[in-house]
């Protein structure tokens, strides 16, 4: 297996199936309460060039129960890039811990800290990515419908780092994926052609929320200003208006289609309140398999589980 999480799309089915086997089983084991330290002693850095709720939560939480110590750098600690190389960076951790986690803006740092750290490093997001995310999402839905059979699920909103996680999960496991985003939003190019290349799945891009919806059986939101892009947040609220998922365009998908959002939630513009608390909304347990999703991940990369 690669050495890193950084990319949905550096793995094979197999590989992911096989996560999520091991998922299921450290998730059973956790709501049972029953001891599982199978990375016991092991450390890992966790560093944030962004916010986050749920990423560190998860990590920090998750790598306690496997019997490991995780160590939260915020925005001002590491100053990847700025204080200091991202190679140097990647080689002093390597020194330290056994396993990196990093939320950054740019992918390249990303790849770089991979390619630079002896030790194996996740992906907590980037402008680019968020395949954790991802991960967390398609297990839960498969928990939720039992299976992954003829699957439509429709994305609606920026084609941001979490459309792009999606497309490239659509490369490994069949789908009928739409995004569906305003012109100029659309996600990004080269993951589209990487997804056509593997002829697995029918990935469409369209500009009409209510054709994207129509037979969905998942339509699945995020905020229309990431991390970063917050001066452009008032210009996309106009833009992005009519791709707001409210009860009037869930009418329109399957009656019992779920709702997803990888969360934070700006209720009131992507998202209406009623739509995210109705009995369709499965963001809390997307949210909640986050954690154990990572866990399966870091195991797996430690050679643990
Ligand atoms: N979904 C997610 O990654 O949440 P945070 O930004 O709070 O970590
Ligand atoms: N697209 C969002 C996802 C947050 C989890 C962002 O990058 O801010």
């Amino acid at each position: 297996m690669n050495k890193d999480f950084v990319s949905i799309a550096d793995y094979s089915r197999e590989e992911i199936e096989s996560i999520f086997e091991l998922t299921a089983e450290l998730k059973a084991k956790t709501k049972k309460r029953e001891e599982h330290h199978i990375c016991k002693g092991l450390t890992m850095s966790m560093i944030f060039a962004k916010p986050s709720a749920r990423t560190r939560i998860s990590f920090e939480t998750g790598m306690y129960q496997l019997g490991g110590y995780a160590l939260y750098l915020s925005p001002n600690d590491i100053g990847i890039g700025k204080r200091e190389a991202v190679k140097d960076i990647a080689r002093v951790i390597s020194r330290y811990n056994d396993i990196i986690m990093a939320r950054l803006f740019s992918h390249d740092h990303m790849l770089e800290l991979a390619e630079y750290a002896t030790v194996p490093v996740i992906n907590g997001l980037t402008d680019y990515n968020h395949p954790c995310q991802i991960m967390a999402d398609i297990f839960t839905v498969k928990e939720h419908r039992g299976n992954l059979n003829d699957l439509k699920i429709t994305y609606i909103g920026d084609g941001n780092n979490i459309a792009n996680s999606w497309i490239n999960l659509a490369a490994k496991l069949p789908m009928h994926l739409v995004i569906c985003a305003p012109g100029g939003y659309e996600p990004d190019k080269a993951t589209l052609d990487f997804a056509a290349q593997a002829g697995l799945s029918k990935v469409e891009v369209l500009a009409n929320p209510v054709a994207a919806v129509k037979d969905a059986d998942v339509v699945y939101t995020d905020v229309w200003a990431s991390m970063g892009q917050e001066a452009e947040a008032a210009e996309r609220r106009k833009i992005f208006m009519p791709y707001q998922v409210n009860s009037e365009l869930m009418k329109h998908a399957r009656k019992d289609a779920y709702v997803m959002h990888c969360l934070p939630a700006h209720r009131g513009d992507e998202i209406t309140d009623d739509v995210v608390d109705s009995k369709q909304s499965i963001v809390f347990d997307e949210a909640e398999n986050r954690m154990h999703v990572q866990k399966a991940v870091i195991a797996r990369l430690l050679g643990r589980g």
